[in-house]
């Protein structure tokens, strides 16, 4: 570890398990005893932006985490990647090390659940893979249905064989699971955790408050997606002006800008980046303001969120 928030990691071994899906397994650079993880916990690694630009970082889930044995990861190549899931796939070696954050935990399970339901798409499977190892180890119920698309099914079969069961389920599509009557049917008390492309978190979450599922009951994890228009960026109190691309972060390009600003999550729901807007209208796209707060227009997410308007003032 090089201080309490950091870790050198080395990779382990890193291989191609399908189309676009790599394992890689890391382990502390020094040999000694990684920090622990829950199940749902992600890391951030710090990789090399493409062409030899800015680093960038890019978040993943923890698909297993032994302080002894490493952390493993499946990443997949993004189609526009912005240099970090690219060098996963193409340049990633064993041997090479790469600087990430302790593990965080924003998608934990529930210990009061009396039922856990996983609804997985496609890469969203990572954290449910770990939710799995340990609701198998402690006995407590839990249905998992993975949704993928029909090229895709036999290499997701593959990887839930170790934990198949009558409790874990594959779709072929998203229209092949009916999501309100799959709700309906859990007894109270269930708590639902959905990971996957935005389209099926936002119908999960519509279908279970459609339902009157309590929102503390839902839980999603996704890191944001970037892309979106282009606008620029003013620092009122540092009197800086910076153009956010169309396929970056407001927070990566602060950063790239070198002024250092709180991050957790990146992925707009743990609340630590935000920050005051003074001038502009922002495009929410976190999942931490409340309705009311994102009318405001007060604050921002810099780590997913973006700006409606050609220019947006912040104040710092
Ligand atoms: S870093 Fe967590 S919401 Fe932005």
């Amino acid at each position: 570890m090089m201080d309490n928030h950091t870790l050198t990691l080395v990779v382990a071994d890193a291989a191609l398990i399908a189309p676009g899906l790599r394992r890689v397994h890391l382990r502390a650079a020094d040999g000694a005893r990684l920090p622990p993880a829950a199940p749902g916990a992600h890391i951030t690694l710090s990789l090399p932006g493409a062409d030899g630009a800015r680093p960038l970082r890019n978040s993943y889930t923890l698909v297993s985490a032994d302080p002894e044995h490493g952390y493993e990861l499946i990443v997949r190549r993004a189609d526009r990647s912005r240099g970090g899931s690219r060098h996963i796939h193409e340049a990633l070696a064993p041997g090479d090390v790469i600087d990430a954050t302790v593990p965080h935990n924003l998608f934990a399970l529930h210990s009061q659940a009396k039922k856990h339901l996983l609804i997985g798409g496609g890469i969203g499977i990572t954290p449910l893979l770990a939710f799995v190892a340990r609701l198998r180890e402690t006995g407590a119920p839990f249905e998992l249905h993975q949704i993928a698309s029909a090229d895709e099914i036999g290499v997701f079969a593959a990887l839930l064989a170790p934990r198949a069961g009558e409790q874990v389920h594959i779709h072929g599509g998203r229209t092949s699971l009916d999501l309100p009557a799959l709700l309906a049917a859990q007894p109270l008390g269930t708590h639902v955790y959905t990971c996957g492309p935005a389209g099926l978190m936002d119908h999960v979450e519509a279908a279970a408050a459609g339902l009157g599922w309590p929102s503390s009951h839902v839980h999603r994890e996704d890191f944001g997606a970037a892309g979106g228009e282009p606008f620029v960026l003013r620092l009122a109190a540092s009197d800086i002006e910076i153009a956010v691309a169309g396929d970056q972060t407001m927070l990566e390009a602060i950063e790239a800008a070198g002024i250092d600003t709180p991050s957790l999550c990146r992925g707009g729901a743990c609340g630590v980046c935000i920050l005051p807007v003074r001038q502009g209208e922002p495009e929410h796209r976190d999942h931490f303001l409340s309705e009311a707060e994102r009318a405001q227009g007060c604050h921002v997410m810099p780590c997913v969120s973006r700006s409606r308007s050609a220019l947006l003032v912040l104040d710092i």
